[in-house]
């Protein structure tokens, strides 16, 4: 007999139809759309399991079922939590153990989720207060993308303001597209309209916006462009979502403020949270 004839044969999940099998603790779910929107972004969308509970801004370790022991990487739920879908927005890293195989996916493939969901970027790590800035760069947008057509988030504050910095203009057009859609949306559009404003930046390319964040919240550009006052421990509220440098230089900013940091067991005035990368 032959070695080939010894193996055995691989295990195919009739559910999912993957040749590998699906471990208790992870859901395999359908691709439903895919759109890419530069050579280093895309966004996708899964079937959503009927028991899959989580909060807004929350993320989940994604994989493929293309081995033995998968790869997982940690994804930002871009979409809301009353959302019959799950969306996510990814980078697509040259080579990267996931990502690399994760951005040729088409609809009706499988893509595996971890089933718990984990995360700072919460409506209940945070205070009350009047104005909530969302700081993201890059596919740091992905969990804002999530609060932001979360009814929620227009219960706690008055106004909401993502702001995205991204190199290029064409990166910035998830971000605006997405707070178009969410403006015309039946069901969050009335809550969000006069609330919901999107500040955005292009840094390595002619935009009326050329700056870096950190920048334009210490020249106060960012607050002339709102309308607004600079930042105030007593009413604003902010969540950080980026590299690990852009977050560590917002929450430098965000401290000398006054603004605190938070989590899950202790709520403050600011949260933040690494854009994972894979
Ligand atoms: P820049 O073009 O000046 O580096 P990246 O893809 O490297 O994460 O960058 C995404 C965006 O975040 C870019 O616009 C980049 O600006 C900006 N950025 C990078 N590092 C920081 C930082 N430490 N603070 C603020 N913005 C940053």
């Amino acid at each position: 007999m032959t070695d080939a004839a010894l193996a055995p044969a691989p295990v195919l999940d009739q559910e999912a139809k993957t040749e590998f099998p699906i471990p208790a603790n992870v859901f395999a779910e359908k691709v439903v759309s895919v759109q890419h929107y530069t050579d280093r972004l895309f966004k996708f969308r899964i079937t959503r399991p009927a028991s899959f509970r989580f909060r807004s801004g929350e993320f989940v370790m994604i994989g493929l079922p293309n081995a033995e022991k998968p790869v997982f990487r940690a994804y930002s739920v871009a979409s809301p939590s009353w959302d019959e879908e799950l969306e996510f927005f990814s980078i697509k890293v040259p080579n990267g153990p996931l990502t690399e195989h994760l951005q040729k996916i088409q609809s009706g493939d499988t893509v595996l989720m971890r089933k718990k969901p984990t995360g700072t970027l919460v409506n209940d790590a945070l205070i009350p207060g009047k104005r909530l800035y969302m700081f993201s760069t890059g596919t740091g947008v992905a969990p804002f993308a999530s609060l932001i057509r979360d009814p929620e988030t227009y219960e706690k504050f008055e106004e909401v303001i993502l702001t995205q910095t991204c190199r290029e203009v064409n990166e910035l057009t998830y971000a605006k597209e997405l707070v178009e859609e969410v403006i015309n949306d039946p069901l969050v559009g009335e809550l969000a309209a006069g609330k919901l404003r999107l500040h955005t930046a292009a840094t390595r390319e002619p935009y009326p916006c050329q700056e870096r964040i950190t920048t334009l919240i210490e020249n106060g550009k960012l607050f002339e462009d709102l309308g607004v006052p600079r930042l105030d421990p007593a009413v604003d509220r902010g969540m950080i979502c980026g590299s690990m440098e852009m977050i560590n230089d917002t929450k430098a900013i965000l401290e000398k403020h006054g603004l605190e940091e938070g989590s899950n067991a202790s709520p403050s005035t600011f949260v933040v949270e690494r854009a994972f990368v894979g």
